[in-house]
């Protein structure tokens, strides 16, 4: 089940958003923009995700999936649900940045028709990052 984040979730998700920054964020801190999903099963969060929808624009900050749970299609889903909003809303297109050393990310990405449009160098530490696209009308 997909559903808006609460406050209660706060420990968990910060726990998943160590994998991303060791020093970790107050997610809930973020822009007014952003939205967070989490995907829950059997009243574990397995997954979450974390876009903003500014007018016509979306972009997707984090998208994660506990250990446990990946390969399921958990990402998947919670993708598809980040791309119907952003289409609900009026959105021509949803974009993100992600390591280009990110093998499952970016072939989670292209497998949900997003394209590499740009090389962000050296914007990972040092790492190359992609900026990726999916379109959401011609
Ligand atoms: C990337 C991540 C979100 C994928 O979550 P997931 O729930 O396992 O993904 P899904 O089950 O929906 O996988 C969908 C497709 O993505 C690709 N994929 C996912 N994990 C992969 C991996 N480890 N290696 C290669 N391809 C992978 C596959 O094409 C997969 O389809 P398939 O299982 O039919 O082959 C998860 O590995 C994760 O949380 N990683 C750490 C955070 C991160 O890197 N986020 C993305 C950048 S912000």
């Amino acid at each position: 089940m997909i559903r808006k984040s609460i406050a209660t979730d706060y420990n968990v998700l910060s726990l998943f958003y160590r994998e991303f920054d060791e020093n970790g964020i107050d997610l809930f801190d973020s822009d007014p923009f952003s939205r967070i999903y989490v995907y829950e099963e059997n009243n574990q969060i397995a997954g979450f995700i974390s876009y903003s929808i500014v007018y016509e624009r979306a972009e997707i900050n984090y998208i994660y999936v506990d250990h446990n749970f990946r390969r399921k299609g958990i990402a998947s889903d919670l993708l598809a649900y980040c791309l119907i909003d952003a289409d609900k809303h009026g959105c021509v297109n949803v974009t993100l940045e992600v390591n280009s050393k990110n093998e499952a990310g970016i072939k989670l990405y292209e497998k949900n028709d997003f394209k590499i449009a740009a090389t962000r160098s050296h914007y990972y530490n040092g790492v190359d990052g992609f900026l990726m696209i999916r379109e959401l009308r011609k």
